[in-house]
């Protein structure tokens, strides 16, 4: 299946390499979206930018050097902002685990983070590439809303901004109508919709409603196991199983959704999913709904559409590919 405005990612298909800036805050998802990552001979990973989130910044800020330096991804990692801009600091050890990536032990790591900010490497990177970077959020927006501040160009500086965040006319992760990376940072989360909108450019969008299609069941568990013999394979399994028992203990089945993996899968193929255009903003006033992502899709508003929404996701399509995906691109890292 294929998604998006025509010729949206056609060129995709063909270029050689695709700059790619993650920003994410592993995160057990996140984890598989960086693996995922590496795993793309047609994408060169630039940038890796931690903001605070799944768990405190220490702890990501560690996790994506260890995962990149395992994954042998060489691009820069950036210790993002430590607090949202607003909202006081929460954090998920209950979903991801003490530290961040469940059961998983990553040990010493000899990678250091890039001397800039989150915020810097964003800027930096987006003037490096201009009209070629797509830049992916996996965690709040926290650091993407700083470097906004620094560069009000980004929307059209950058190729395509992909963002795994809220949920449409769909029930919350968080609170009863928030998701979790908006609900971290819901301040950041409009700064960035209203950005995109006054520049006439459309954040394509992740919602829960998406990404959670993507609900990996034991057999997908067994495969991920096993996957053979690279060091990251014992990271990525040890890290789902928590993440099974996470979402087990929540009510939800032995299963675990995957929601990072999918945007970023998405991102750079345009496939697994269609989109539509709507126009977002974040709820940040609601004494019960702030941090919902609200969706104006009778068009009262009167703006344009600044959001493409990931709407019919190629759920078991997808779960195959991100495995087979990992599969044979382990076998040639370094
Ligand atoms: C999002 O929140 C985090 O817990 C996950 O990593 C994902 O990015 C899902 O709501
Ligand atoms: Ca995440």
């Amino acid at each position: 299946m294929s998604g998006g405005p025509d010729g949206l990612y056609s060129d995709v298909m063909f270029a050689p390499s695709l700059p790619v800036l993650l920003d994410c805050d592993p995160g057990i998802d996140d984890a598989f979206a960086l693996a995922y990552l590496a795993c793309r001979s047609d994408v060169e990973t630039v940038g890796v930018v931690t903001t605070a989130g799944n768990v405190g910044q220490d702890d990501v800020l560690r996790n994506a050097l260890g995962l990149t330096e395992l994954l042998g991804m060489d691009a820069p990692v950036a210790r993002g902002a430590d607090e949202p801009l607003v909202e006081p600091m929460m954090t998920a050890e209950e979903t991801h685990g003490p530290h961040g990536l469940g059961h998983a032990e990553l040990g010493e790591c000899r990678r250091r983070p890039d001397e800039r900010s989150g915020a810097q490497l964003w800027v930096d990177l987006a003037r490096k590439y201009p009209g070629q970077l797509v830049g992916i959020v996996t965690g709040p927006l926290t650091n993407l809303a700083l470097a906004l501040r620094v560069e009000p160009e980004l929307p059209t500086l950058l190729k395509r901004l992909h963002v795994m965040g809220g949920a449409i006319n769909h029930r919350g992760n968080t609170g009863p109508t928030s998701e979790w990376n908006i609900a971290v940072d819901p301040e950041a989360g409009h700064e960035t919709f209203q950005a995109w909108g006054k520049a006439s450019k459309r954040v394509v969008l992740g919602a829960l409603q998406a990404t959670e299609g993507i609900r990996l069941e034991e057999r997908h568990r067994q495969a991920v196991a096993d996957l053979g013999d690279h060091p990251i394979v014992a990271v990525l399994a040890d890290a789902l199983r928590f993440y099974f028992e996470f979402h087990q203990a929540d009510g939800l089945g032995w299963c675990a959704y995957l929601h990072d993996p999918l945007v970023v899968a998405h991102a750079v193929t345009g496939r697994f999913a269609t989109t539509r255009p709507l126009a977002v903003d974040v709820e940040l006033a609601g004494t019960l709904t702030r941090g919902q992502t609200v969706g104006d899709e009778l068009g009262r508003w009167g703006k344009e559409p600044n959001v493409d929404l990931l709407c019919d996701v190629d759920a078991e399509g997808f779960i195959e590919h991100l495995i087979s995906t990992l599969g044979k691109g382990l076998k040639n890292l370094r």
